[in-house]
């Protein structure tokens, strides 16, 4: 399958983040059946994240916040270099602004296959983040796509009031598609200590607690957008999988599935979604956007 003009093998690909950088780790998520990897988000600069605590278990998903730890660019390039993977690689990238972002999709080149913009970092200056202002959001994705060599994809986060104005102006900033959705902000407050449990006080949720704000963020960004779009949120089985195809997924990514139920997990799932679009008659593209559609 082709999706943004990335070569797909499954629709199934690793989310950034949950299993970080290293190149033998991504063999291994090949070798287990994954259609795609996405890198730990990269900054320009190594980042050593929050102090520990910086994740906990809630119910049906887990709360983090690492705080981006990474090792810069100069690193994540020299580890990606001599790579030997034959699914693409997505290299996921943040910044403060809109020319740190450019100039990461600029240094990265075409050393990978896609880049994915994450926009629920904080930007300078301000308290939001940056997805959660729709202007920002269209100059990220502009300047990024401007000094990319290879496609873009925007990941939303799920924390705004109109998911649909976000993804309208990442289109109209020239992303080739979107990824939604990231965390779900939270926070967890430990009784007996009488203090929150994680170092940085609030956090993201993820895992199968936001898979319906995952689902309904896909069905919303269906509607108004013309791009492909990678649904992410809470998959642990194939059934998930295909309910975010009939929202309008053409691809998706996991994350907490793979920790909590080890990287075996891609194949039973990809095996779910092929015998069930067996026993239907039907390519998994058939699936996409099917449910949806019955009601524009
Ligand atoms: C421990 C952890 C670290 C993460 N780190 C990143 C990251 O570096 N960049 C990013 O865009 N998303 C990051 N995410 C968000 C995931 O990519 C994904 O959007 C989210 O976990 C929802 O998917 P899931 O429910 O399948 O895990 C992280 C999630 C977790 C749980």
């Amino acid at each position: 399958m082709h999706i943004a003009g990335l070569e797909l093998n499954n629709p199934l690909i690793v989310c950034s983040g949950v299993l970080g950088i290293s190149s033998s780790l991504f063999l291994r998520l090949e070798k287990e059946g994954a259609g795609g990897v996405v890198s730990k988000s990269i900054s320009l600069s190594p980042n050593e994240g929050y102090d520990n605590p910086t994740v906990t278990t809630v119910p049906c998903g887990m709360l983090n916040a690492m705080g981006l730890p990474n090792p810069g660019i100069d690193a994540f390039i020299e580890e990606i270099e001599c790579r030997s993977l034959s699914i693409p690689l997505i290299a996921s990238i943040y910044g403060k602004d809109a020319d740190e972002f450019a100039e990461l999709a600029e240094r990265i080149g075409t050393l990978c296959e896609a880049i994915e913009l994450n926009l629920s970092c904080p930007h300078a200056g301000g308290l939001l983040s940056i997805g959660q202002d729709p202007m920002l959001v269209r100059e990220v994705v502009k300047k990024a796509k401007k000094a990319a060599s290879v496609p873009v994809i925007a990941k939303l986060t799920p924390n705004v009031n109109n998911i649909q104005e976000i993804g309208i102006e990442a289109q109209k900033g020239g992303a080739d598609a979107i990824s939604a959705i990231n965390t779900v902000k939270g926070m967890a407050i430990n009784i007996h200590q009488e203090y929150p449990v994680l170092s940085n006080l609030t956090g993201g949720i993820s895992g199968p607690a936001i898979k319906p704000i995952g689902v309904r963020a896909v069905w919303d960004l269906k509607k108004a957008l013309d791009i492909p779009i990678i649904g992410i949120g809470g998959i642990s089985k194939w059934e998930d999988v295909i309910e975010y195809a009939y929202a309008g997924a053409s691809a998706v990514q996991l994350g907490t599935v793979l920790g909590t139920d080890g990287i075996g997990a891609l194949s039973r799932i990809k095996e779910g979604i092929d015998a069930f679009c067996r026993q239907k008659g039907v390519s998994f593209e058939d699936l996409v956007g099917s449910v949806r559609k019955r009601f524009d």
